[in-house]
């Protein structure tokens, strides 16, 4: 049988690798990291980091003496949480971290900012001692300007004060939120130094992408230019191959150059998210002064009042909300952690869209989903809560910092300019579209909330519908962006009827959203559970609302949105049920189960039972329904295993068995990525799994793993681990050291397995280490 997740995880592998060397940051790929004493040089700045969880003033000192600091990495998350039951007050504190460095004396001369990804929530960075302000917002992107305050001529020391309380001047704060911002510098860092005439930012835009005047504008924005002899040189590659280029004289601080004639390009699409590379060059008196690259799809993406036109085809939306936090690192996952979400997301979960609730999210997301053909929904930070006029100048801002940073992306459709369930406020929303149309004029907006009634300057009508049937379509571009959610939380280990229940709710609303051409699609909440605040969430405070669970491990809901695929790319066949008679109320009657096979058998204890068709009655519109079989009265004769078959073309093309004795019988343990990059940052998650014979969860298995690890690695997550639903992970990060990680895991009963990944020696690519 084709196994599409196999095969597609070696793709992945292969993609995280090229990340890896080409860091991304503020949505401008680094490729440049050799010294270029003649144009651009980035250093990539995560390593070296001193840190502690106190702040106070003299530790901005650059003579402190910082040497009972600890030695980090970045990702940093402030403080190591347990996954469930810990409160935000143990990481709402502020830090410090510190950076010695010394710069090279060739980029001497030249104006040196340091980039960070994102801090949560609020960064005052100091240079030598030396003030240079604070950046309030923990989602986007900023830079400070080091060049005055450098010492070339021997060490400097950057301090960094980190408030990660919940200010209530900062979006998304002020009010209640449903989910957990945690704290720390937790996105990549860069140093980054440039001539005095520098290339700022490039939003590279394919036009009319589906006629034969196909053309790409390339905008370029200047910084520190006034006048004088400037051209702007802009090339299109297909990876190494130059497919067109064009020089003009530049127009000031922004220039507009159209390439013509791009060539016979391949369009962006979510079964073929072709990329290519746009290199613009700045060239002052005949020198090329700077280079930038950046990454772009030709697509065309439009809602309409027939529904989201991708490339010129109607593709109705299916897909579900997405936070970027994590079991015990909260935000701080590496790139390769970040990327596998979206992998998640396109290729278990089967969705074609993906919405970032609720912010921009971290870059490395982002080109994964550019990458596998995911398509993206980004929104500014926010929940409900509009603050005073500076907190709306901040909301303002992060629209224009989520814009700038990501306009490249082919995956993002859509900008999210309203906070989200947020009331109508004409004056903000007036400035955010304005803003954002001003901004990307290829782009369309939209705005969440939850009032059927509510004003709509978006392009895009975007709604939480929580209820069912869902309201019709009230206005003609319509998109559900939530359901389900708090209406019905899940856990693994709740009863059969509960998690058919949730399967059964997922799959009616794709139903129903299949059934007019109105709904531009449905995005469902959500893909992960997530940790939240005491107003929200079970007793443990999580969010039990994701098809998967916290770990990113999928429920049996996940198995309706995996099976919504054509069997030529794979044959799903998954029960939305635990297999135990007594644990339904009464006795076990209805099996649920996801697949696009077109009949299933059914064998208790190899007599055989029942067939059925997929249950069109209850999802008429659904082209792969789910099927619904009583199997009471064949359970009433006897009880033991079940076994499902499906067939496709009469053929039987997938076989399925579920224990019917009750007992715990292996454990798995399984890791992501069989190999990883010794940079002291690179993580690989390691799933944690008691299974019946036949490799089925056990829900209720919570004996406690003890957990033993030997070579150059670290466990980040509970040891010993106790299993929660039958499953759990970990993470393994690697240290600086190349070399053999082995994981011993030990149950009391079934005895230990043992895992190894290796840690290799990073590709150098000419980077810098300062
Ligand atoms: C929505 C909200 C989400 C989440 C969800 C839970 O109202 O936008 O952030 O809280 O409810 O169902």
């Amino acid at each position: 049988m084709m196994n599409k997740l196999q095969l597609n995880r070696r793709d992945f592998l292969i993609a995280g690798g090229v990340t890896f060397a080409g860091l991304t940051i503020g949505g401008k790929v680094l490729g440049q990291t050799k010294i270029d004493p003649t144009g651009r040089t980035v250093i990539p700045f995560n390593h070296k980091w001193l840190y502690e969880e106190n702040f106070s003033n003299e530790k901005t000192a650059p003579a402190f003496n910082d040497k009972n600091f600890s030695r980090v990495t970045i990702p940093h998350t402030n403080k190591m949480l347990p996954w469930n039951g810990f409160d935000e007050k143990e990481y709402t504190f502020v830090s410090v971290y510190r950076r010695h460095f010394r710069l090279p004396q060739e980029l001497k001369g030249k104006r040196v900012f340091i980039d960070f990804g994102g801090v949560m929530t609020a960064a005052r960075v100091f240079l030598n001692g030396r003030d240079l302000g604070e950046y309030r917002g923990g989602y986007t992107a900023f830079s400070f300007e080091l060049t005055d305050g450098i010492n070339w001529n021997g060490n400097n020391v950057l301090a960094v004060r980190v408030d990660s309380t919940e200010r209530p001047d900062i979006p998304p704060f002020g009010g209640l939120i449903d989910y957990l911002t945690f704290g720390g510098i937790y996105r990549d860092v860069a140093i980054r130094a440039v001539n005095p005439v520098f290339i700022g930012n490039v939003f590279a835009s394919p036009q009319n992408v589906l006629q034969p005047n196909r053309s790409l504008r390339v905008r370029t924005i200047l910084e520190g230019f006034t006048s004088g002899d400037a051209k702007i040189k802009a090339e299109l590659f297909d990876g190494e191959k130059m497919l067109a280029e064009k020089t003009q004289d530049a127009a000031g601080t922004q220039t507009d150059l159209v390439i013509d004639k791009p060539g016979d390009v391949r369009l962006w699409d979510i079964e073929d998210p072709k990329l290519y590379r746009v290199v613009t060059s700045l060239i002052i008196n005949g020198k090329t002064v700077d280079r930038y690259e950046t990454r772009i799809g030709f697509r065309e993406a439009k809602f309409t009042p027939e529904g989201f036109f991708l490339n010129g085809k109607v593709l109705k939306l299916r897909g579900l909300n997405r936070h970027q936090t994590y079991p015990y690192v909260g935000q701080a996952m590496s790139a390769r952690g970040q990327r596998r979400d979206a992998w998640i997301l396109k290729k278990e979960l089967n969705s074609n869209m993906v919405r970032t609730s609720h912010y921009p999210q971290c870059p490395h997301f982002l080109d994964a989903c550019d990458e596998l053909g995911l398509l993206v929904f980004e929104e500014i930070p926010g929940w409900q809560h509009i603050g005073n006029k500076e907190w709306q100048d901040l909301a303002v801002r992060d629209v224009e910092s989520m814009i700038r940073r990501d306009w490249n992306h082919p995956s993002i459709v859509l900008w999210g300019v309203r906070i989200n369930e947020s009331g109508d406020n004409r004056g903000l929303y007036t400035r955010t579209n304005d803003l954002a149309r001003t901004l990307d004029d290829t782009r369309q907006t939209g705005g969440v909330r939850f009032r059927y009634q509510s004003e709509r300057l978006e392009d895009v009508f975007t709604m939480n519908d929580f209820g069912f049937p869902l309201r019709p379509p009230n206005h003609p571009l319509y998109f559900i962006t939530e359901t389900n959610g708090h209406m019905y939380p899940t856990k693994r280990q709740d009863n059969i009827e509960r998690i058919r229940e949730h399967t059964h709710r997922h799959a009616r609303f794709h139903d129903q959203i299949a059934s007019d051409a109105k709904y531009a699609g449905g995005l469902a909440w959500c893909a992960f559970d997530y940790n939240t605040h005491d107003y929200f969430g079970s007793g443990d405070r999580i969010c039990y609302h994701g098809v998967s669970d916290i770990f990113r491990i999928p429920k049996p809901a996940a198995g309706f949105y995996r099976s919504q695929c054509s069997p030529s790319e794979e044959i799903v066949l998954e029960p939305g049920f635990d297999w135990a008679r007594g644990d339904e109320n009464e006795t076990f009657t209805r099996a649920l189960v996801s697949s696009n096979c077109e009949k299933l058998k059914f064998y208790v204890n190899n007599n055989f039972v029942v067939e059925a068709e997929p249950d069109r009655k209850t999802y008429p519109n659904l082209k792969y329904a789910p099927f619904s079989v009583n199997l009471h009265s064949a359970i009433g004769k006897s009880w033991g295993d079940l076994r499902i078959e499906g067939f496709i073309g009469g053929k039987l093309v997938i076989e399925r068995k579920m224990s019917g004795k009750g007992v715990d019988r292996e454990l798995r343990v399984e890791a992501d990525d069989p190999e990883l990059f010794a940079d002291g940052i690179d993580m690989t998650r390691v799933v944690l799994k008691i299974t019946d014979e036949f490799g089925n969860v056990r829900p209720f298995a919570s004996a406690a793993l003890t957990l033993m690890l030997e070579g150059p690695g670290e466990i980040i997550g509970d040891n010993p681990f106790s299993l929660a639903g039958g499953v759990g992970a970990v993470w393994i990060k690697t240290t600086e050291k190349p070399g053999i990680i082995r994981l011993r895991v030990k149950h009391a009963l079934l005895g230990t397995k043992t895992i190894e990944i290796k840690s290799m020696t990073p590709p150098k690519n000419g980077s810098l280490a300062i």
